[in-house]
């Protein structure tokens, strides 16, 4: 075979790469749930099957695609599977999928209106969705990013930037013992270090008391500090708690703190009633994180963070080299790459908005009730076995529970591994206050009760095997 020196196909080749492409897509969703929803090899049978010399040559994609399936992709967890239970799953959607071929397909640049104009005003209406779903005023702003993680870096960047004018000396975060690691990272990465990190302990419910914080903030403040910022939970990974988020709210404006919310996971919740009452306070944040390849079913990379007063972005990320000086011209232009870290981004704002305006809010609405739904059928499976026992209750789409007469970590280490190598479904555990515990994560709208049965039954014969023969 010649070089294609100018990686080019013709459009036949291109119609037969895509159109295979799209076939296997297609028949992975109609078999997933028959296929296993984990399953990995070990590394150095994968390190054996991958590894090769640089190819100097091509290959005919039908051997590349067959490699990729057979190597690499069923050796990647079914995060979309209608039993997968673990961490927070990503159910995802055939629309948001093809949203994300079409923005690779035509390389869309999403970070200048020079460049993107049409990708920057798509994002700005989705972003406004979000801001008017979450209730916050229209000052309010926003970008997509990669996922809670940036969201929350993003969003603590503009506390630091907006409170403190950058400079971290003495400065104070407060948080909950139940706030996801990707926030201590963030406040990492901005340069405040640990005992600039104030821990406290939740209430009975993983909560956030406010009393405590406000005793906190006030000895800080008398010992010189400077308290700035205020991390709560709009649905922690553990357990679904939401922190009081109203009365925090109050607390930030009397005391001049920034409220983030980390809603990674819970914020889409806002889009059903039960939600918006859980979440009450919600739209009073300063910054708030949202991830629509959690909840919002979008695939992976999809986060977003909005903010109260949007001009903030720019004026906390903007830098203006002599380079860009002509995406700098118009007074109204919006350059999403001033917004953020990443100048150069793809179009993230499309299957999100593809997705809402191909099933509507409506049916998003109703997938999103299917989650809190099926936490609560799994609570009502768990509490007629004896067995196991509720740790919390369904929540925001999550229930702990623990084994009723095994407590040891190893145990439930076997147990998790157990149920990933059957394949048949994928669950993990979490520690709640020194104790190691179960967790199911319910929000893919796809996964019916029957998955939930075998699930736990599935469980409840793997317990009973190991304490049989422990
Ligand atoms: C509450 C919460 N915040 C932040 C994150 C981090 O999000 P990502 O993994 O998209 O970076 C997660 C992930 O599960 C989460 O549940």
């Amino acid at each position: 075979m010649t070089a294609n020196r100018h990686l080019q196909l013709d459009s036949e080749e291109m119609r037969a790469i895509g159109y295979r492409i799209i076939d296997l897509i297609v028949e992975r969703h109609r078999t997933l749930p028959d296929q296993p929803a984990t399953h990995k090899e070990s590394p150095p049978e994968l390190s054996r099957r991958l590894h090769e010399p640089l190819p100097e040559c091509g290959c005919s994609m039908d051997a590349i695609l067959q490699q990729v399936l057979d190597d690499v992709f069923s050796n990647c967890s079914r995060l979309d599977h209608p039993r997968f239970f673990g961490f927070v799953p990503s159910p995802s959607n055939f629309i948001g999928a093809m949203a994300d071929a079409l923005a690779s397909g035509f390389n869309i640049f999403a970070g200048s209106w020079i460049s993107g104009a049409g990708a920057a005003a798509l994002e700005l209406v989705t972003i406004d969705w979000m801001r008017q779903l979450c209730g916050m005023p229209e000052s309010a702003g926003g970008i997509f990013v990669s996922g809670g993680s940036m969201a929350n870096l993003t969003g603590l960047a503009l506390a630091r930037h907006a409170m403190l004018d950058d400079r971290t000396g003495g400065a104070v975060a407060y948080l909950s013992d139940q706030t996801h690691a990707s926030v201590r990272r963030a406040l990492r990465v901005l340069g405040f270090l640990p005992c600039q990190i104030s821990e406290l302990a939740t209430d009975g419910r993983f909560r956030l008391r406010v009393e405590d914080l406000a005793a906190a903030a006030a000895r800080d403040r008398s010992a010189g500090k400077r308290p700035f910022c205020v991390i709560a939970n709009a649905g922690t990974t553990n357990t679904g708690a939401v922190d009081p988020l109203a009365e925090l709210s109050r607390f930030c404006r009397d005391e001049n703190l920034w409220l983030h919310v980390d809603g990674a996971y819970g914020a889409a919740a806002v889009l059903c009633e039960r939600g918006r009452a859980l979440l009450e306070g919600l739209e009073s944040a300063d910054s708030l994180s949202l991830d629509p390849h959690k909840w919002l079913f979008q695939p992976f990379e999809s986060g977003c963070v909005l903010v109260r007063q949007g001009a903030l972005l720019a004026g906390t990320f903007r830098v203006l080299p002599e380079y860009l000086a002509d995406i700098h011209r118009g007074a109204e232009d919006v350059n999403f790459g001033d917004r953020g870290i990443q100048l150069t981004r793809g179009f993230r704002a499309l299957k999100l908005w593809m997705t809402i305006k191909y099933f509507g809010l409506e049916a998003m609405r109703k997938a999103v009730v299917r989650g809190f739904e099926l936490a609560e059928a799994a609570e009502a499976e768990i509490r007629k076995t004896h067995d196991f026992e509720i740790v919390t209750p369904a929540q925001m789409g999550v229930v702990t529970f623990r084994h009723s007469r095994a407590a040891d970590q190893e145990f439930y280490r076997r147990l998790v591994d157990g149920m990933a190598a059957g394949g048949l479904a994928f669950l993990t555990s979490t520690v709640l206050r020194g104790e190691t515990v179960l967790r199911l994560c319910t929000i893919n709208p796809r996964t019916c009760e029957a998955d939930l049965t075998q699930t736990l039954d599935r469980l409840r014969e793997l317990a009973a095997g190991m304490i049989g023969s422990g």
